[in-house]
């Protein structure tokens, strides 16, 4: 009698491996990707496979190189330039992601995730029109999918439009009810527009279905906790604690209300995660409050003239650079090359977009400043103390770098109080920290500085009334 041995079809082998990369099972995986390789020749599918498992180890660089390979072999293969877009975009390569994601969706027209990536890089390329119309048609083909709409609701707040983000929201959410993400990105939204009581209503609706998550009970006390309502806030949080104790971002949350001891500085998680979701708005936002750090800066500059003297006195350090605000406020002026350093990629984004920098790192400022060069003529630290209680650390470091005859500009917030004897430091409810201006100058003198200027200075205004703080113009002698 004759026996066939059982062939293995390349195609649910292929399929096996992307369901295991899905579950995380990466060793089985490479197992049988590996049978898949004596199986089938090299090609298009299998390089795609390679390089999806490559991204999942987290092996960025690895992932980028096979892909570049495979693409060079099979240019119109549109899963490859999907899978290339998105690892350019996880490595910040906003332009070439957005040429592979296009040229995706033009080989493949009726490719949802292709039109959700192009989508993405739209809005972070400051493109919103556009990207809201390539993610309605994403959200179009798959409208359950939590990822798409959230997206498409990040495209609309971005354009200015967050009624329509909302509604976006509240249609995902309808369609979807279990998804804890867009029940998130919709109490924040309300955050952001400042409607703390629909806010409020929206994470309670989310509990009342019995969504679990720190994050959730995070926003449901901040709201709480806009609306004055501070004991309910604390109840909030203390849940939110108990769901997520080492999430730093609740942790600061919890922190600024009061209900925690507040640690020496905002963690980097939470920083991030604020201006991630504020990089869209931060310049409108900051406009309409009045913000007026980066012209008085430039008009302190202009005032010194630091340069008077020699060629230029750059190269400056612009820390804590966000959409790049102080960079166009001074680029004209000699005091470049001007570096810039932030810790949230989507301001960085747009700091580049604006052309004025000579060098953006995606980095903590202490990690950048303990580094021992180059030496800097000129740093600048605009609205980025209000992340750190304890100052000596940052003014030491900052000290370390500046070279002989080296200026530091700050500003910090102050506290609203009328104690005679105020802590030097404090974390408000905001989670922002404001420094009295005898630690600001006690800081800066115990890190070397001389402080050549130091005066009251509004940093902006919230509902009409001036938030209060301080300019400060340090001097390395
Ligand atoms: C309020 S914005 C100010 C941006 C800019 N300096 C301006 O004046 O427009 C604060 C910025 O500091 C960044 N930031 C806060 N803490 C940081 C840290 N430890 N390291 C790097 N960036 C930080 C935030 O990501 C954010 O972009």
């Amino acid at each position: 009698m004759d026996t066939f041995a059982a062939q293995p079809d390349p195609d649910i082998l292929g399929r096996r491996v992307r369901e295991m990369i899905d579950a995380g099972k990466l060793n089985a995986a490479r197992a049988v990707l590996a049978a898949l390789g004596r199986l089938a020749p090299p090609g298009p599918t299998t390089a795609e496979l390679s390089a999806r498992l490559a991204l999942a180890a987290g092996q960025l660089d690895r992932a980028a190189a096979e892909l570049d390979l495979a693409v060079a072999a099979a240019p119109t293969h549109a899963g490859l330039r999907r899978l290339r877009a998105d690892v350019r975009h996880r490595r910040g390569e906003h332009v070439p992601a957005a040429i592979d994601a296009a040229e995706a969706v033009a080989l493949d027209p009726h490719d949802a995730s292709g039109k959700a990536i192009l989508g993405v890089l739209m809005t972070e390329l400051g493109r919103p029109a556009d990207a809201v119309a390539c993610l309605t048609e994403a959200v179009g083909a798959e409208p359950a999918n939590p990822a798409f709409v959230e997206a498409l609701a990040a495209a609309q707040a971005a354009g200015g439009d967050t009624d329509r983000a909302s509604a976006t929201l509240a249609a995902g959410i309808a369609r979807v009810p279990g998804r804890v993400e867009l029940r998130n990105a919709a109490v924040l939204m309300a955050i952001r527009r400042r409607d703390f009581a629909a806010a409020h209503s929206l994470a309670e609706a989310a509990r009342r279905i019995g969504v679990a998550d720190a994050c959730l009970f995070g926003l449901l006390g901040h709201s709480l906790s806009c609306l004055g309502r501070h004991e309910e806030a604390t109840e909030a949080y203390d849940s939110a604690l108990k769901l997520g104790p080492h999430d730093p971002y609740v942790r600061h949350l919890v922190a600024a209300s009061g209900a925690l001891p507040g640690a020496d500085r905002a963690p980097s998680p939470y920083v991030r995660a604020v201006f991630e979701g504020y990089a869209d708005r931060f310049e409108q936002h900051l406009v309409a409050l009045g913000y007026r750090i980066p012209g008085r800066f430039r008009a302190v500059l202009q005032r010194l003239a630091p340069w008077t003297g020699r060629e230029d006195c750059g190269p400056t350090l612009d820390l804590g650079c966000g959409t790049g605000l102080v960079g166009l406020a001074v680029h004209d002026l000699p005091v470049g090359p001007l570096h810039g350093v932030d810790l949230a990629p989507r301001m960085l984004a747009r700091a580049a977009a604006k052309g004025v920098y000579a060098e953006l790192r995606e980095a903590d400022v202490l990690t950048v400043l303990a580094e021992p060069a180059p030496l800097y003529g000129l740093i600048l630290a605009a609205d980025v103390l209000c992340y750190f209680g304890t100052l000596e650390p940052l003014l030491t470091a900052a000290h370390a770098r500046l070279r002989a005859g080296g200026l530091m500009l700050v500003s910090t917030e102050s506290p609203a109080t009328d104690d005679t004897a105020p802590p030097p430091w404090r974390l408000g409810r905001q989670g922002r920290y404001a420094h009295t201006e005898a630690y600001l100058r006690a800081a800066a003198e115990a890190a070397g500085f001389t402080v050549r200027e130091l005066g009251p200075e509004v940093q902006r205004f919230e509902n009409d009334i001036p938030v209060p703080g301080l300019l400060a113009v340090l001097a390395r002698s």
